[in-house]
């Protein structure tokens, strides 16, 4: 009987899949300030130009360097499993598949890109990264991916999150890195939020414009910004997850999966995971492909398709997303990581195209689910993970009372280990669940910027 299905590190992918080749309606291009469209060259003050050629790239398939491979072969190919016990616990005729990648140093799936960014920042002669963290994810994978080439890092993590989880910043301590709560007093777009409001939870849209100012700053060019999430770039070196996947769901002598889900921040983790799948839906399979974000920040399911800023300062070029504004302020939950107010354009233009069915769930649903899950499986997974347990749980429920065996697959983005404090209130009764009013929502999205063509 197969639980798990490892590969041997010669089954590493040695390609990046990217999904611009395939999708039936083609990417919209990111746009200036000024309502132009973006030229690559634009973006040479804040990543190399290997990088932005992969941003702009519509080739289907991109070589994945040796240098990266011998990194990523540390913890990759990373386990699949087939999660009998969860199946036994929720009594369902479905076979659940999970794609573990809490085994990187970090904790998840960042490190996929944050050596490849790295290396070709490296490569390009930069000397110091700069980037956001929400839950510290990012922050530690890009911390990490910088000590393996003797580059500086700096992070400015989302104050809400760097209260909570003071171990995330010592381990991006341990790899080299600094880390400053965000809002901070080191950039124009910190103190102006400061000033507003002193004691502000911070969110990721703030500590993009902070990370991006401060690339910016340094006129030497040898300074650049690393984006853990939404790019087009960020979202092709995450699918060595779905290519692996593939391949092991093979092994257990599964043809295609009926369902996928993984949850969405940025978008980054379910792009790995479905990006590959999805080229077999647009070929004609059919799979009901999910993501899922929290029901407090619900940029797929209640948000625009529109152009907007990534950031809150309006420093980054606009992309074409879903987006709840880029001045939304997400209440505190604890997934840090998916409190981000747009999605990734690629992500965003699959829903907006059909291929996607996306949901959001209240976090105590989501905490009751990672419980379940814990002590079915014995991972506890993170706070942004549990969205996709829970969806989970309600897909397989549905099986069962459908009487269909179906295979379900889905991410497990990251370990919570260092997420316990959101498990302890959880345990105590002092997590609820923060909905998100009519009133806030159009007041976020009257933000909007007035610039390009209405989607
Ligand atoms: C464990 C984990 N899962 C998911 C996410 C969400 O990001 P993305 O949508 O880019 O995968 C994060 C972001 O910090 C994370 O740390």
């Amino acid at each position: 009987m197969r639980v798990s299905a490892t590969l041997p590190d010669s089954e590493l992918p040695r390609q990046w899949y990217n999904l611009a080749a395939d999708i039936p309606h083609a990417l919209l291009p990111p746009l200036a300030p000024d309502g132009s469209v973006l030229k690559p060259e634009q973006l040479s003050a804040l990543f190399p130009e290997t990088l932005i050629e992969q941003e702009a790239s519509s080739q289907r398939w991109i070589d994945i360097p040796e240098e990266v491979l011998e990194i990523l072969a540390r913890w990759r190919p990373t386990p699949l499993v087939r999660a009998r016990n969860f199946e036994r616990l929720l009594n369902t005729p479905a076979r659940i598949y999970y794609k573990n990648e809490s085994v990187s140093p970090a904790g998840s799936h960042k490190p996929n890109t944050a050596v490849p960014q790295a290396y070709y920042n490296k490569l390009a002669g930069t000397t110091r990264l700069t980037t956001e963290t929400g839950a510290g994810q990012w922050g530690s994978a890009l911390s990490f991916a910088s000590a393996q080439f003797g580059l500086e890092c700096q992070v400015f993590m989302v104050r809400s999150s760097y209260d909570k989880k003071p171990y995330r910043k010592v381990m991006m301590q341990t790899w080299g890195a600094s880390c400053v709560p965000s809002p901070s007093p080191h950039t124009r777009a910190g103190r102006k939020i400061l000033e507003a409001q002193p004691d502000s939870p911070g969110s990721l849209g703030i500590a993009i414009s902070e990370a991006v100012e401060a690339a910016l700053e340094d006129s030497s060019g040898k300074t650049h910004y690393a984006l853990g999430s939404v790019l087009n770039h960020v979202m092709l070196h995450q699918t060595i997850i779905g290519l692996e996947a593939k391949r092991q769901l093979a092994l257990f002598g599964e043809k295609s999966p009926d369902t996928i889900v993984a949850c969405v921040g940025g978008g980054s983790n379910f792009a790995g995971l479905s990006f590959p799948f999805i080229k077999e839906k647009i070929d004609g399979a059919n799979i009901d492909i999910i993501p899922v974000e929290p029901a407090s920040c619900p940029s797929m399911t209640r948000g625009l398709y529109a152009y907007d800023f990534g950031d809150t300062a309006g420093m980054t070029p606009l992309l074409p997303m879903y987006t709840l504004g880029h001045n939304f302020m997400p209440s505190p939950n604890h997934a840090g990581g998916l409190r981000y107010h747009g999605m990734a354009p690629l992500v965003s233009a699959a829903a907006k195209q059909g291929l996607l069915r996306p949901q959001s769930i209240s976090q105590v649903e989501c905490f009751s689910a990672a419980v379940q899950f814990a002590r079915s499986e014995g991972i506890i997974v993170a706070p942004e993970t549990s969205h996709a347990v829970a969806q989970v749980i309600r897909e397989a429920v549905r099986a069962r009372e459908e009487r269909r065996e179906k295979v379900i697959l889905f991410g497990l983005s990251g370990h919570g280990l260092l997420d316990l404090q959101g498990y302890a209130e959880y345990f105590s009764g002092d997590i609820a669940n923060t909905p998100l009013s009519e009133e806030e929502l159009d007041s976020s999205l009257a933000s909007l910027p007035k610039v390009g063509p209405a989607l």
